[in-house]
This record gives structure tokens, sequence and C-alpha cells, in this order.
């Protein structure tokens, strides 16, 4: 099947009860999978809604870098917007949208830090420009201008010549926890497919809903 024929197939099989995982985190990874097969640049792009402490909602895209048993994790700035709003309410909402396959996907849950260790892991693995962005840039924060971050640049560089850049204090992962992930298909008539995972004590509900 070329990709055309495999996103016509995907759009043309309705999502039915019997095709779901009984854990919304492997539904979920079949799905990424797919986006990604059928040629998603970004099949890991999600916008992260969050709430600041005047219980304003504030949304904004980040990636999705790892998918864990427990939930699903990107990294950030701590000291950003979205971190200030996590730290006041750790109640967060994940979006997903792969428009080819008319499919969106809506986790709600709950958002905790990761631990030094791994962000420290995890920082290793990330291209140099991209260390050295994280120390220069003081997410959030309003800045004099592209110039006056382009030297933060360059004095970062200088800082860690010949060494390795460890990962800022500043800087690291976070891991949103799953309480209610939504799986919407597109169908004809707008007749789309809904079916939606609700934690129970020690096992998922899944309900159908109406488009
Ligand atoms: C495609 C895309 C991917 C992004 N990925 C990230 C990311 O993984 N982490 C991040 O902190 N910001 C990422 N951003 C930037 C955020 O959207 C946002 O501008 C930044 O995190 C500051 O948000 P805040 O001021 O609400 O904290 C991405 C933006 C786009 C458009």
């Amino acid at each position: 099947m070329d990709l055309s024929e495999l996103r016509h197939h995907i759009i043309n099989t309705p999502l039915t009860r019997a095709q779901l995982e009984a854990d919304p985190i492997q539904q979920f990874e079949h799905w990424q999978q797919q986006a990604i097969d059928t040629g998603f640049f970004q099949a890991n792009a999600m916008t992260l809604a969050t709430v600041d402490p005047h219980g304003h909602p504030q949304a904004r895209i980040v990636l999705l870098k790892e998918i864990t048993t427990n939930g699903f994790r990107f990294y950030t700035n701590y000291d950003s917007s979205k971190a200030q709003a996590i730290a006041d309410n750790d109640c967060v909402a994940l979006l997903f949208y792969w428009d080819k396959l008319e499919r969106q996907v809506r986790i709600e849950g709950t958002i905790a830090k990761l631990d030094a260790q791994t962000n420290q892991a995890y920082f290793t693995t990330r291209p140099r420009d991209s260390q050295v962005s994280a120390w220069a840039s003081p997410q959030s924060e309003v800045i004099k201008d592209q110039h006056t971050l382009l030297d933060r640049v360059t004095q970062i560089e200088q800082h860690f010549t010949d060494q390795d850049i460890p990962c800022p204090s500043f800087w690291g992962g976070y891991e949103v926890t799953p309480q209610r992930v939504e799986f919407w298909q597109g169908q004809a008539g707008r007749l789309h497919n809904r079916f939606v995972y609700i934690r129970e004590a020690k096992t998922w509900r899944i309900d159908q809903l109406a488009p």
C-alpha cells in the first residue's frame, strides 16, 4: 500500500470498541505509529493546555519525547510561563490532531517534573546547539531584541568551550499521567467515532460518546 492508500484505508475504517486496546497509552502508541507511517512530519507535536494562577487557560505546542507505561513526557524550561502555571495547578490537557488521518486524541490528567538524573540523561542526547539554547534562552521572559539572545548564545558557547554542557537546573522534563483519554476518528456525515477511556481504581472504563 502506498501512503495515500494507507491513509484512505485508515480513514475508511470505522473505529470500533473491538479494535481498542485495554490501555489508552497502548492505543495512543498505535495511532502515533500510524501517523508516523503515513508521513506526518511532526507526529509528536501536541498542544499543551495549562491554567494560570488567575484561572486563565493557556495553550502552546510542545513535542512529545517519550511515552512510558505511566504517561507522556516532554521537555521545557522550568521557569517558563507554562512551568509557573503548572507549579500552581497540576491539571493539564494535551491535544493531538493528525489531519490527514482525520484523528484527534484528547488527554487530560496531572503533571509532575522528572528527576534531575532523567533530565541530565535526556539533555546529553540533544544536539549541542539545542543544549546551548536551553542555557541561553530565558524562556517566556521579555528580551530587548534578537541580538541580546545571540550575545547570550556566544557567551554560553565560550563558557563551555571544549567541555560537555551540563543540563541547567532550570531545564527538564514533565510527565503527564492521564485520567481521561479520548480517541476521535472522523467519519462520513459527521457521524464520527468517539471513545473515551476513564481511569478507574485499577483499570480503564471505555465509553462511546456521541459526536
Ligand atoms: C512545533 C513546535 C514544537 C515545540 N516544541 C517545544 C518543546 O518541546 N518544548 C518547549 O519548551 N517549547 C516548545 N515549543 C515552543 C512553545 O510552543 C512555546 O513557545 C514555549 O514553550 C514557551 O511557552 P510558554 O511561554 O507558554 O511557557 C514548540 C513550538 C512549536 C511550534
